[in-house]
């Protein structure tokens, strides 16, 4: 049996303000902010279950919820871990050095490309670029852009997020 997946009220008032933005008919436009919501309330991932639901909740075929889900790197196909790193690999950040970043990360924190910390801390994934190409290389972590980076930057990134001091929202 599949599990009873349902947004929590204010979740729902929200999703619903979002969804009467778009005409009549027109509601599928709404989905990739509703699959923020979506994310962001079932921990940090997208089930089908909770694909299934915003498809309900939006009235279109859940094959069109999955096409989109699957297709944008920012929505997370399996568990995640509580800092999710997204290292931009595209060619500005690259040729900036993206890749000893990538690099750093990957063997301080013991874990290959798309993998979780054992602690369940963080999770490393690539990215496409991400709009600030004048500031790289660069990451995303939460909602927040981290620039300009080097090996001691990300350092003091990785303890503050240990410490729990890191603002993600
Ligand atoms: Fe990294 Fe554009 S190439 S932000």
């Amino acid at each position: 049996m599949s599990k009873k997946v349902a947004f929590k009220l204010e979740t729902l008032d929200k999703a619903q303000e979002i969804i009467r933005r778009y005409p009549e008919g027109r509601q599928k436009s709404a989905l990739i902010p509703i699959l923020h919501l979506a994310q962001k309330e079932f921990g940090g991932w997208l089930d089908v279950p909770v694909m299934d639901y915003v498809a309900g909740l939006l009235g279109i075929k859940p094959i069109e919820v999955y096409e989109v889900a699957t297709f944008y790197t920012m929505f997370n196909m399996k568990p995640v871990g509580k800092y999710v790193l997204e290292v931009c690999r595209t060619g500005p950040c690259m040729l900036n050095g993206s890749e000893k970043i990538f690099e750093h990360i990957r063997k301080k924190l013991g874990i290959k490309e798309g993998e979780t910390t054992e602690d369940g801390l963080f999770t490393l994934k690539p990215a496409e670029c991400l709009g600030a190409c004048g500031y790289a290389p660069m990451m995303q972590l939460g909602k927040f852009y981290h620039e300009n980076l080097t090996i001691e930057k990300v350092d003091r990134i990785l303890d503050l997020c240990k410490q729990g001091a890191i603002t993600l929202d």
